[in-house]
């Protein structure tokens, strides 16, 4: 099939052999995008996750057919600069260990502010908790998200 379809706000088209190929593959091994990050492959960690049409969601359990017309953001499209300000917070409070499951809490993180301005500490909790951290980055994830959601509000629109 030839997939086309909206990545980092560029139109697409990529020739597959397999419809079925799980997006994450597609990013990483056809389009070169490795900054998406894989573990699992079950859906169960969020190391994969990418925005589709605004919404977080899991790479490595979309089969490529599905995004087809669709919108995908990965961590590479977040930002031109790296000045979203999910990933400002993430600097400032030094959140990354090996870095593996980081871009996976970023989108996660990303999409949760982008439809709650003021999520509460719970809210936050409730949205991280399925983001599988096998360093011990959670605790400063948690502090980065809240100052993430801070940043929103200042930055002018
Ligand atoms: S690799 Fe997709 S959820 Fe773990
Ligand atoms: S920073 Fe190492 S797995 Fe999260």
């Amino acid at each position: 099939m030839e997939l086309s379809f909206t990545l980092n706000g560029e139109q697409r088209k990529v020739a597959l052999a397999d419809p079925e190929m799980p997006l994450v593959f597609v990013l990483r091994d056809i389009l070169g995008l490795t900054g998406t990050k894989y573990s699992c492959l079950q859906g169960m960690c969020g190391a994969c996750t990418v925005h589709v049409d605004g919404q977080a969601a899991r790479s490595c359990q979309i089969m490529a057919h599905e995004v087809a017309g669709a919108s995908v953001t990965t961590i590479e499209g977040l930002s031109e600069d790296g000045s979203h300000p999910v990933q400002r917070a993430w600097v400032e409070v030094q959140v990354a260990q090996c870095g593996w499951c980081q871009p996976g809490q970023i989108m996660q993180a990303a999409s949760l502010l982008s439809s709650n301005h003021h999520p509460s500490e719970r809210e936050i909790r409730d949205a991280m908790g399925g983001n599988i951290c096998r360093c011990g980055s959670g605790p400063r994830i948690l502090r980065a998200v809240a100052k993430a959601a801070n940043l929103s509000r200042e930055t002018p629109k």
